[in-house]
């Protein structure tokens, strides 16, 4: 099976995605696994699960033969080098890749045992599902209100609805309203860079997604804002799925359940609970990484 729908009419913009640069892996040999035992306890379903997973663009390999089970209701970090595939991992699970044309995927990759793959799926419709967020906050130049209600108005939701009040809940989940509540009608542009990041969640969010896909969304970040974000993301696995890529193993260390580890050529190489990665790994290529004798 492969995939290649350069021709696809993408009429969602929230979609759009910034490729910034990477920050820096902050690599220190003493990680603390900080994340409570609230989420790692007791089994969830697999909501995401690639099969063979490869990725190319054009003749050369950015994933190979990737396989792994995502449970819901956790956050699950993707943690490797530089151009180790994670962000093509990422891409390829609301099949953002299909707007590169030169990408070209084989093998499985199902989202609660559906092929996302296959013929029968509409891309825009999935990526409401599977929303994500970037690395640089992008909101639109629109209100913040407007941002958050964008969604739902494409989607022609919004018509007999309150959409004050999808507004107002999304913005609460993302941990916003209280900030924001007095100047909805401001430009989401406006807003401090962690705001933005906030209120890119609340669009990602307003729509009701089951899966949100992170690509390093606090590196842009200052530490307060970053850790506002972190805070966050802990409190929305108890609604959705956070598959997060970052650079900071500690950021990984504190607020992933799972994590898997990718390393050079796109081969996953490692993935089980976060504590095991960071404390007992299996792979001494993962330790070397880990510890910073690597990558
Ligand atoms: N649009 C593209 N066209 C061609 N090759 C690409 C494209 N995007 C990524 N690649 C290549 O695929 C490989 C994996 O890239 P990817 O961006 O997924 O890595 P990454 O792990 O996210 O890296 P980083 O940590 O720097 O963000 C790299 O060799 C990269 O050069
Ligand atoms: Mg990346």
């Amino acid at each position: 099976m492969s995939s290649n729908t350069s021709n696809e009419q993408v009429t969602d913009e929230s979609v759009n995605e910034t490729d910034g640069t990477s920050d820096g892996a902050i690599i220190e040999t003493d990680i603390s696994v900080d994340r409570g035992s609230s989420h790692t306890t007791g089994h969830t379903e697999t909501i995401v699960r690639a099969e063979g997973l490869d990725v190319y663009y054009g003749d050369d390999q950015a994933l190979d033969n990737v396989t792994i089970e995502i449970p819901e209701h956790r956050v699950t970090a993707m943690i490797g080098p530089s151009g180790c595939g994670k962000s093509t991992f990422l891409r390829s699970i609301n099949r953002m890749n299909d707007r590169i044309p030169a990408a070209r995927v084989d093998g499985g990759l199902h989202f609660r045992g559906k092929n996302v793959y296959d013929d029968d799926v509409d891309p825009v419709a999935l990526r409401r599902t599977i929303g994500q967020v970037f690395q640089s906050p992008n909101p639109f130049p629109k209100s913040i209100y407007d941002n958050v209600a964008y969604g739902l108005r494409v989607q022609g939701k919004a018509d007999g609805m309150d959409l004050d009040a999808a507004v107002e809940r999304a913005l609460r989940g993302a941990a916003l309203w209280d900030e924001v509540k007095d100047q909805l009608n401001e430009s989401g542009l406006d807003l401090s860079g962690g705001q933005q990041q906030r209120l890119c969640i609340a669009r990602a969010i307003a729509t009701d997604p089951e899966v949100i896909l992170m690509d390093e969304p606090t590196s842009a970040l200052d530490p307060v804002a970053a850790s506002k974000i972190e805070d966050l993301i802990n409190e929305l696995v108890d609604e959705y799925t956070v598959i997060i890529v970052t650079h900071n193993m500690q950021q990984a260390a504190r607020i992933s359940d799972k994590t898997a580890v990718f390393l050079t050529g796109g081969e996953l190489v490692e993935f089980d609970d976060t504590a095991t990665i960071f404390e007992d790994p299996d792979d001494d290529r993962v330790e070397n990484y880990i510890t910073g004798k690597f990558g």
